[in-house]
């Protein structure tokens, strides 16, 4: 591990003196610059992906490359890369870095074009990617839980796609802020879907029980590290539609993503749930999870 969260200030220099990459070449974050004609900037039209590094190891490289290359094709974008050129630019991006473990964030655009809807010919896409510390739950969150709030997924119907339009999960991110919550749980139909930055399992009666990987929710790598996890360790899973009662009168619910890792609800819209403490499943996936990280 070897990195300890910087006071705000530390932060804000690290921060100053970061390096990033635009467009194939290593650079100040104060000297990347793009078009304000780019059509991430002008319409949302682009992907992206976050990749937590674990002692400068990206965590699940693969799967993240491939939900890229899913997302791409979703958008009817072609990959300006390779999967093994990806992964050198992200490691000499690791590498520049002073601490170990890492957030990498990386965002392919449609490019810079003059503003029309349709796609643009010949246009280069833009890639950039920069890597921040790996900002995870505190040990009072993880020993706690978090509180999330309810919400009516309002989103559109390709939520399978990482992109970049993230206005629906902008604004219930901000609700469940504004709450004093974590997160936005989202219900679309009376049934569970994810929330505003995780997706989310629960438990029922020793079952770990998650929404299918539809296009409602996004398929998310650290859902797919529980579930492997869970499937080692010979615990029982099943994934099938979640009514609302039955995510809202659960023995455990849990929001899974590369930043929260695995984390229990412990309190949603205000109530205290589920006796107000992590399970003893999630304490279970919790140690399972961290020695994941430690695997090659
Ligand atoms: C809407 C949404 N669902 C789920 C996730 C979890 O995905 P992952 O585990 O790959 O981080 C995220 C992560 O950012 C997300 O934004």
């Amino acid at each position: 591990m070897g990195y300890a969260a910087p006071v705000d200030a530390e932060c804000d220099s690290l921060i100053i003196f970061m390096t990033v990459y635009l467009n194939g070449q290593f650079l100040p974050l104060e000297d990347a610059k793009i078009s304000v004609l780019d059509r991430g900037f002008i319409y949302g039209d682009g992907v992206y992906e976050l990749v937590p590094v674990y002692g400068r190891e990206p965590y699940r490289l693969p799967g993240h490359l491939a939900r890229l290359q899913r997302s791409l094709d979703g958008i009817r974008l072609a990959n300006p890369h390779s999967a093994a050129e990806w992964e050198t630019i992200i490691r000499q991006l690791i590498a520049r870095m002073a601490f170990a473990d890492q957030g990498v964030y990386f965002q392919i655009t449609r490019g810079v074009a003059k503003r029309d809807h349709a796609f643009p010919i010949g246009v280069t896409p833009t890639v950039f990617m920069m890597s921040n510390p790996l900002a995870l739950p505190t040990p009072e969150q993880i020993e706690r839980g978090v509180a999330v709030i309810t919400a009516v997924d309002e989103r559109w119907l390709h939520c399978d796609l990482k992109t970049i339009s993230l206005l629906g999960n902008v604004l219930a991110r901000q609700a469940a802020v504004d709450a004093g919550a974590a997160e936005s749980v989202f219900f679309r139909n009376g049934y569970l879907t994810e929330a505003s930055a995780s997706n989310v399992l629960v438990v029922k009666n020793g079952v770990v029980v998650a929404p299918p990987k539809d296009h409602l929710i996004l398929p998310g790598i650290t859902y797919d590290a529980a579930f492997d996890l869970a499937r080692e360790a010979d615990l029982a899973v099943e994934v099938r539609p979640v009514p609302k009662n039955e995510a809202l009168s659960a023995d455990e619910m849990w929001l899974s993503s590369s930043t929260k890792e695995v984390l229990a609800v412990t309190m949603i819209d205000g109530k205290a749930f589920a006796g107000g403490r992590p399970g003893p499943l999630f304490r279970k996936m919790h140690a399972l999870f961290q020695a994941s990280k430690r695997r090659p």
